[in-house]
């Protein structure tokens, strides 16, 4: 069976678990697979090239794949996880506007044959969201690797946490305050829904 981000094995579930309690402590670095996955960064940034020269509106779709993840547990890669009745997929936020997951499931196939069962999908949504950000011309940031993939979907947490376009703007500020966001950011991830964001900074 092909390995993809949405049907992860049980066992490496588990291990993931474990691993998460071993290095929930542990500090996240640039160079986390510098020597399980050298040719990471290469494998991502082709295949986001390839996405984008396909759609280029699939660029806003990778940020906002990963903001979206970040915003319920964490940057762990739940967004992807398929099934059960309260899935963040099936989220109000998510159903009918996150889209992408074709595409990380392209870019974890190609990463899997160079480098199999070590890169967490929760990483490549992180290198692909940078990487979009960077070929529409946007600016480039050092991303930092080492996410365990998280097992548990929860979408009433991704109702409650990810801003609405209808929420005020302190809700938003506080949403984003939750999530260890600043204004700067309220601004360049959500700016496009609330032009008040705009105004005041
Ligand atoms: C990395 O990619 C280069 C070619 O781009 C290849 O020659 C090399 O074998 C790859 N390294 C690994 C560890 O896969
Ligand atoms: C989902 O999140 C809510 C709110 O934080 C929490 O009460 C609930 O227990 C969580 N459900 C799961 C399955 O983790
Ligand atoms: C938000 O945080 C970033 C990074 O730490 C910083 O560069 C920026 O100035 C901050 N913005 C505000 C409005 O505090």
């Amino acid at each position: 069976m092909k390995k993809s981000c949405g049907l992860r094995g049980y066992c490496l579930c588990l291990i993931n678990m474990f691993m998460l309690l071993l290095v929930a402590r542990s500090q996240l670095t640039s160079d986390f697979y510098s020597s399980s996955c050298p040719n990471l960064s290469k494998i991502v940034r082709r295949e986001v090239q390839k996405a984008l020269m396909n759609e280029m509106r699939m660029a806003a779709s990778l940020l906002r794949l990963h903001f979206h993840d970040c915003f319920v547990n964490g940057c762990d890669g739940s967004i992807l996880l398929d099934g059960g009745d309260d899935a963040e997929k099936s989220a109000i936020p998510n159903l009918n506007s996150v889209r992408g997951y074709e595409v990380v499931d392209t870019i974890k196939s190609s990463v899997e044959s160079a480098c199999s069962g070590v890169v967490s999908c929760a990483d490549i949504l992180a290198i692909a969201a940078r990487d979009s950000v960077l070929l529409s011309g946007g600016p480039s940031w050092k991303v930092l690797l080492g996410r365990r993939d998280g097992k548990v979907s929860n979408g009433t947490l991704a109702n409650s946490a990810l801003p609405a376009p209808f929420d005020p703007l302190d809700t938003i500020i506080a949403k984003f305050n939750d999530a260890g966001l600043n204004l700067t950011d309220v601004v360049s991830l959500s700016g496009k829904h609330r032009t008040s964001a705009l105004v005041i900074v």
